[in-house]
């Protein structure tokens, strides 16, 4: 009855979100600011009559304001349920079923799992070099998905290496920028491009928009792409309260900036005060740090005693990642109620 794929299928699990207002979260990458004070308004404003009907089945409003925050056109725009369903959608729309979806590793643990409902092999690769030199020998995957600033790492890549990678690459490239606006840069100019054939960027409102709890992701791309997810997506996939909420906070540009700045200034405090205390941290170009306690101290062990302090990390298990843990930067105050915390539980 129930597929053999999904019977095997390990799914993906998500941060625990507690019950608990007390706890201090800093395990989802969520942003610890309020969303622009326009999408209240929206709320407030939101006329309950609208909900007897469907909603815009092509996000036409809020696409245009996208189009515009990101200088293309409203064609080569498509919204999502969450950018995890824009994921889903590419891996049906532009892979076959005897083809693969590639990533780096680590890299968002979601990827393996997108790959395994598909139904399709899954090839986590450490470098984009590694991913080239599959390509030259003719074994490139039909998918690949670069996120940028990578997570859980915080690393981040050049434009120009990415272009250079998804130049020669034969299948699409789909660059996951949910962290862009917490980074230096970003690949938008690649997918507005007019040349552009296989490259499509990936944005989501659940971080740097504060709005997790909308459900609300995009990308940009060459038409054919776009229109190709247009063409499975559920018809309503986007609710009239979403499109109405994400349009108040994509037009409020200046209170986003001003919040990413905010989390860009406590990442730099945080990365030097654990660096004070003989951390390893990864630079970060992203609302997070994945960081490397002090020998003699066990990322996993430390994990669990900060949750019995009401503090939730991250931790993923693994050769690659099981020594670190992940800290989404949080307000000043909780990111010095974390410090407390630490230098009670790591005697230096
Ligand atoms: C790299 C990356 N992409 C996508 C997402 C999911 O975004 P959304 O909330 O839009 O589904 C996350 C969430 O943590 C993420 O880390």
């Amino acid at each position: 009855m129930i597929a053999k794929h999904i019977k095997k299928l390990d799914s993906y699990v998500p941060g625990e979100q507690p019950s608990s207002t007390k706890v201090i979260k800093l395990n989802t990458n969520e942003n610890p600011y309020p969303p622009s004070p326009s999408c209240a308004e929206a709320l407030k404003t939101f006329a309950s009559e609208k909900l007897r009907l469907y909603p815009d089945p092509d996000c036409h409003a809020l696409r245009r304001a996208i189009a515009k925050v990101c200088k293309t056109t409203e064609s080569r725009v498509f919204v999502g349920n969450g950018s995890d369903e824009i994921l889903a959608l590419a891996a049906r729309a532009f892979v076959e079923d005897n083809e693969r979806i590639d990533s780096l590793d680590p890299s968002y643990s979601l990827y393996k799992t997108i790959a395994a409902i598909r139904n399709v092999p899954w090839l986590g690769v450490s470098s984009l070099d590694e991913a080239e030199s599959l390509v030259a020998k003719k074994n490139a995957p039909s998918l690949f998905l670069l996120t940028n600033p990578n997570a859980p790492t915080g690393e981040w890549r050049e434009m120009a290496t990415i272009a250079n990678f998804a130049k020669k690459f034969p299948g699409v490239v789909l660059i996951d920028e949910a962290y862009a606006d917490f980074s230096r840069g970003n690949c938008m100019a690649l997918a507005t491009a007019e040349k552009n054939r296989n490259t499509i960027v990936m944005r989501t409102f659940s971080k740097s928009y504060s709005l997790a709890g909308l459900r609300v992701g995009y990308c940009v791309g060459p038409e054919s792409l776009i229109s190709a997810l247009y063409k499975i997506k559920d018809s309503y996939n986007v609710d009239a309260i979403a499109q109405a909420l994400a349009l108040a906070a994509i037009r409020d540009q200046k209170w986003m900036k001003a919040n990413a700045l905010k989390i860009i200034n406590t990442r730099k405090r945080i990365t030097e005060e654990l660096e004070k205390r003989g951390w390893d941290v990864i630079p970060s170009e992203s609302n997070f740090v994945f960081a490397k306690p002090p020998k003699n101290t066990k990322a996993a062990a430390l994990f669990e005693d900060l949750k019995k302090r009401e503090i939730f990390v991250r931790y993923f298990k693994g050769k690659k990642t099981g020594d670190r843990l992940r800290i989404t930067i949080g307000t000043e105050p909780q990111m010095d109620k974390l410090l407390n915390a630490i230098d009670e539980l790591i005697i230096r």
